[in-house]
């Protein structure tokens, strides 16, 4: 059955990304500059940089499209003593009667969105950015050597008790577009036997980084700055944030 960040897909994001910490973290925490700062999260997922947050005692909430990765995150904060105000919504219908001083989208997460959402959800999170608030958001770059896929290869597997996800790949780059089309085949195997399959696909919208700035730009957000945070994802690392702002 085919879904978007299922109960498989969830169980080997948290195995792997459960809670944002170091460089990451630090980069991020940064832009709190005032502990009664409201900051609002986008495209959560799991709680992975919620969390950390809330265990600073900064006020935050978040939502995603995705109820496992939502359920990932509530029950993570269990375990952490804490309530997460997360909640089921799309970041190109959200509307709210509140402000936010800061918006964060880390880890490429906008590059999900298909191209004909994207000023649809930049005018969603400018409607509700606070006067001198800041948007911060990551996309996943343009680069050399995209390998495509065209059979389904085996490009992880994650061994949890007595069973193990399994998770199989097919890639293909339209470069017109430039969208990278990747499906994605998660297999639960218990005993020797798949017990459950899970298909995902997975596109991803690829920016240049001066195309994202004009994008920006063209949706009325202003004082762009591109930071590069190094070693942000661990050693040899490294990622750029858009920060931007309306006045
Ligand atoms: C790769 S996860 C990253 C989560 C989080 N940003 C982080 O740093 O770990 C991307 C998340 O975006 C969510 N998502 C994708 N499209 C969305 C949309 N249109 N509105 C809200 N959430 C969306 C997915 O459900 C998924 O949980």
């Amino acid at each position: 059955m085919t879904e978007y960040y299922g109960e498989l897909c969830t169980r080997m994001y948290e195995s792997d990304k459960s809670i944002a910490a170091g460089k990451e973290l630090d980069f991020y925490l940064s832009f709190v500059t005032d502990q009664n700062m409201r900051v609002l999260e986008p495209m959560c997922g799991n709680g992975r940089m919620l969390l950390p947050f809330m265990q600073r005692g900064i006020t935050i909430e978040g939502f995603d499209l995705s109820e496992d990765m939502l359920h990932a995150c509530i029950e993570k904060g269990k375990k952490l003593q804490l309530a997460p105000n997360v909640y089921k919504q799309r970041l190109e219908a959200f509307t709210s009667e509140k402000q936010y001083d800061l918006i964060m989208i880390p880890f490429g997460s906008f590059s999900l969105l298909p191209t004909e959402l994207v000023s649809q959800s930049l005018a969603s999170m400018k409607a509700v950015l606070a006067h001198k608030g800041k948007l911060l958001l990551t996309i996943m770059l343009k680069h050399d050597g995209i390998q495509e896929m065209p059979e389904w290869t085996k490009v992880n597997e994650q061994q949890f008790q007595d069973e193990t996800i399994v998770v199989h790949k097919k890639v293909r780059y339209d470069a017109k577009q430039s969208l990278l089309a990747s499906h994605l085949k998660y297999e639960l195997v218990r005993g020797g036997e798949v017990v459950q399959t899970e298909l995902m696909d997975f596109p991803l919208r690829l920016y240049a980084l001066e195309e994202f700035q004009q994008t920006l730009a063209a949706n009325g957000f202003e004082h762009i700055v591109v930071h590069e945070v190094k070693e942000g994802y661990g050693a040899g690392t490294y990622f750029y944030v858009f920060e931007c702002a309306v006045s």
